[in-house]
């Protein structure tokens, strides 16, 4: 029994209040999407995108359409968690690596491809549901792997869909191609703050 992966399970806890004077650098927020991305998606879509917020400006503009939460500019970085609607035709691009790797026989591709395309072919319902279960297991495993490197989170369902779309231009975006994309859920990310405490000069004797 792995008994930190359950520490780490039974420790999480949604942070309130972030420590708005510390910032993360860029490669630790590689680290944390890159660690989500261990997350599993159906056929191995891996259909979402981390969108990390976290310059001033643009952690105002997410705050606005976010119902005004703190949060957003208090937290290090606020994830714009993003699954794309689910289709086939991105199967062989998403296959290609683990095919590459020996993972899987490139004669598999097209069965998985005409699987994905009766599950997900004018079904948008279907596709939407899969945008929003693989965006939110990629939160999932982002929120442990932001404990494991003792950081707090909080996901929240408290903003505006169409205003996050708008704000970051997610439907026009060229990172996004042709994927049409469903905003699932937003995640922060950063220092927990903990009550001031009195100068040390005031609490140790020598
Ligand atoms: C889907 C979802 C949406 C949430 N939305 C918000 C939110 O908008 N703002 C917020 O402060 N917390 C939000 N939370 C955090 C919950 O309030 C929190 O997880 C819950 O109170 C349980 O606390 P715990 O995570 O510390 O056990 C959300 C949690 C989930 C799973």
């Amino acid at each position: 029994m792995n008994t930190s992966v359950i520490e780490a399970i039974e420790r999480q806890k949604t942070t309130n209040l972030y420590d708005a004077s510390k910032s993360i650098p860029d490669d630790e927020i590689r680290e944390l999407v890159r660690l989500a991305t261990f997350s599993p998606t159906a056929f191995h879509l891996q259909n979402w995108r981390f969108i990390a917020v976290r310059s001033p400006e643009a952690k105002a503009r997410l705050r606005a359409v976010a119902a005004d939460q703190p949060k957003v500019t208090e937290a290090a970085v606020t994830f714009i968690m993003v699954g794309e609607l689910a289709v086939a035709d991105v199967m062989a691009d998403r296959l290609a690596g683990s095919v590459a790797a020996g993972f899987m026989p490139v004669e598999m591709v097209p069965g998985w491809e005409a699987a994905a395309k009766s599950l997900y072919f004018e079904k948008p319902q279907t596709q939407r549901d899969e945008a929003i279960r693989s965006a939110t297991f990629g939160a999932s495993g982002l929120i442990h792997a932001a404990q494991a490197m003792g950081l707090g989170t909080t996901p929240m369902i408290g903003f505006d869909p169409v205003g996050v779309s708008r704000e970051f231009s997610l439907s026009a975006s060229a990172d996004f191609g042709r994927a049409r994309v469903r905003v699932t859920l937003l995640t922060s990310a950063g220092r927990v703050s903990h009550q001031p405490r009195r100068t040390l000069g005031r609490s140790v004797v020598w």
